[in-house]
């Protein structure tokens, strides 16, 4: 049995095949209607979610499944005291499958090492949320082709961004990848990503506050919202949260194949007017983020249309 909780679980190989899956699962959509018929997936969200919580449990309809759960923390018995390990016990009597989203890093390989069905890390805290990285890769596969040869600019909060930690843990594998880290000083990136993977690998980077001297290198522009959540003082985080505002200004400095991702939700950090923009890919992120998330369901339960 498999769980999904740190995207380094999966290898190169095995992301290309989940790849290849969602791309048949767009193409054929008929062929996985009903290949879940009778299992559950049970989605427990003790943190808020729109995207990521609702795109598992339309996945596991659309593969003819069905979905249990709850969407905060309240409405479980964790508000009378029960232990996550406790609740994942419970729900493995109940569930196929869990995809489960918590404030705490950590809290997903806690789960996995007390439960009896996979495990799929929905978000722990500010540290990892591989499945918003499959939904990224397919995005950057469908949208330039290739995963090599890509210049890759970073922005916003890369310090409690877990969807830019594993995004450049994922995108460290394949040749001549460089990263452009754009963020305040304030919100870099951790050392030890810094220097657990892109020193580690090889990998050649920049560090810099300055959106629109780094814009015209980039193949790639992922956004990403300021954290208020993983703020300890809101000074802070007012100060803050607004140093980045892509705008179609900003935009005119990009190449012209260069994509915007974003994992949504946004606050300020790309206008409106950028939505119009043939360059802008945070909805179709969205899309791909449900069908990727079909093929792992798949992939995790081991089942294969005939
Ligand atoms: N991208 C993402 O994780 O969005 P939600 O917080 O809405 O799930």
């Amino acid at each position: 049995m498999r769980s999904l909780i740190d995207i380094s679980d999966l290898s190169a190989k095995e992301i290309d095949e989940l790849i290849e899956t969602a791309n048949d699962i767009i193409e054929n959509p008929k062929k996985y209607s009903e290949i879940l018929h009778g299992k559950k997936i049970a989605t427990l969200f003790f943190e808020p979610s729109t995207r990521t919580r609702l795109s598992f449990e339309a996945a596991m309809y659309e593969l003819g499944g069905n979905v249990l759960g709850f969407s905060e923390a309240a409405s479980s018995s964790t508000s009378k005291g029960e232990s996550l390990i406790d609740t994942i016990r419970v729900v493995s009597c109940y569930a196929d499958i869990i995809a489960m989203r918590h404030p705490k890093e950590g809290s997903a390989l806690v789960a996995a090492m007390n439960a009896s069905v996979p495990i799929i890390n929905a978000g722990d805290g500010g540290h990892n949320h591989p499945t918003q990285t499959l939904a990224d890769l397919l995005t950057i596969k469908r949208e330039k082709g290739r995963f090599d040869n890509l210049t890759i600019g970073l922005c916003g909060d890369l310090k409690f961004g877990r969807t830019v930690h594993s995004l450049i843990n994922a995108m460290s594998r394949y040749e001549n990848v460089k990263f452009v880290l754009i963020s305040p000083d304030e919100l870099v990136l951790p050392e030890y990503i810094k220097d657990d993977v892109i020193i580690k690998n090889g990998i050649e980077f920049e560090e810099t506050d300055d959106l629109e001297k780094a814009i015209p290198k980039l193949d790639i522009l992922y956004m990403t919202r300021v954290q208020q959540e993983r703020f300890f003082n809101e000074e802070d985080y007012v100060r803050l949260k607004d140093t980045y505002i892509l705008d179609m200004n900003k935009l005119s400095g990009g190449k012209e194949d260069m994509i915007v991702m974003h994992p949504l939700p946004r606050v300020n950090e790309i206008a409106v007017e950028v939505d119009n923009d043939k360059r802008a890919c945070y909805f179709k992120q969205v899309l791909n983020g449900k069908y990727i998330r079909m093929a792992l369901i798949l992939k995790l339960l081991e089942v294969k249309p005939k």
